[in-house]
């Protein structure tokens, strides 16, 4: 069965913005886009999209690519001292001569809507309330609201990213999962991913996990996104696994809506945690 990820996101939203509405919620987002990564001015315009569709003003920040990095914790800064704005997000990646790290860490982790700063990492680590990265919420809250069981099953994880694969782990782990995670200096990797009741791909590699490294019955979650020939696949080979598979999401249609969906409840958390 097909895991419909885009439908799934539209029901979030629809939660979302009805309670922005009823709450008469004001809130702002401030959205920095560093240089002309054409990829990245996708990612920025269906955030601007998504925030507008459910009345969560943004702020766009567009800077070049050779802006000095000062200038971007400046701007940050700003952000983080200015109480008309409630949740600041950086475009990833930046350009070479930025310290990706600095600039996360700059931003207020009350107002860390990506869940990046090492604050709330830490404070995922150690099982406490924070605001979890979009893309792992996403795929939790994908397979719950599908009633999939995660309690006790053997979930693996190929790719270990601060952004997916390391949350990702631990959200399973706080769902009582056992959690197996992968990376490039894996050794018999299918030997790994063929013992999965979950598998997870997150490696952005083109259609890499065939169905002989799949166990029959698994359910298989594609986060990949990956360009080629100007058609968008996953990191899953779709066609072949989608016929073992008890479940699996769709790439396009699949996390990357339940990511763009689990941002913006971040976004409203945070507005929350700062108007207690
Ligand atoms: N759907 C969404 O909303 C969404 C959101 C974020 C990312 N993505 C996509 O998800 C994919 C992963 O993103 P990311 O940011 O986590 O990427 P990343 O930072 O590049 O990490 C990739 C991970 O995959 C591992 N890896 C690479 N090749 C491998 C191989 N042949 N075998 C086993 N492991 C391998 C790497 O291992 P090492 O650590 O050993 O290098 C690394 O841990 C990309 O396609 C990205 O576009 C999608």
């Amino acid at each position: 069965m097909i895991l419909d990820g885009k439908k799934m996101a539209e029901t979030i939203t629809g939660i979302t913005k009805e309670e922005i509405e009823k709450n008469n919620y004001k809130i702002t987002l401030a959205l920095i886009l560093v240089g002309e990564n054409p990829a990245s001015e996708i990612y920025v315009r269906n955030k601007n999209i998504a925030c507008q569709k459910v009345g969560i003003e943004v702020k766009n920040y567009r800077l070049s690519e050779d802006t000095e990095e000062s200038e971007l914790l400046k701007i940050i800064d700003e952000c983080n001292k200015d109480a008309s704005i409630n949740g600041i997000l950086v475009q990833m990646p930046l350009p070479r001569h930025m310290d990706e790290e600095k600039v996360i860490n700059t931003i207020d982790p009350n107002k860390d809507v990506d869940g990046l700063t090492v604050v709330n990492q830490g404070k995922l680590m150690g099982g406490l309330p924070t605001i979890p990265s979009a893309t792992p919420k996403g795929v939790i809250t994908l397979l719950k609201r599908n009633n999939i069981e995660i309690e006790g099953k053997h979930v693996v994880i190929v790719g270990r990213s601060i952004l997916v694969g390391k949350p990702l782990a631990l959200l399973f782990l706080q769902n009582n999962a056992t959690v197996t995670i992968c990376h490039s200096r894996t050794k018999n990797l299918k030997e790994m991913t063929k013992q999965a009741d979950i598998m997870v791909a997150a490696i952005g590699k083109p259609k890499f996990f065939t169905a002989d490294m799949i166990k029959e019955g698994a359910v298989v979650v594609d986060v990949g996104i990956n360009r080629v020939d100007g058609h968008i696949c996953g990191d899953v080979d779709f066609d072949e696994v989608s016929k073992i598979a008890s479940f699996i999401t769709p790439v396009p249609k699949g996390v990357g809506p339940m990511t763009i969906a689990s941002l913006l409840e971040n976004i409203v958390d945070c507005y929350k945690m700062q108007n207690k």
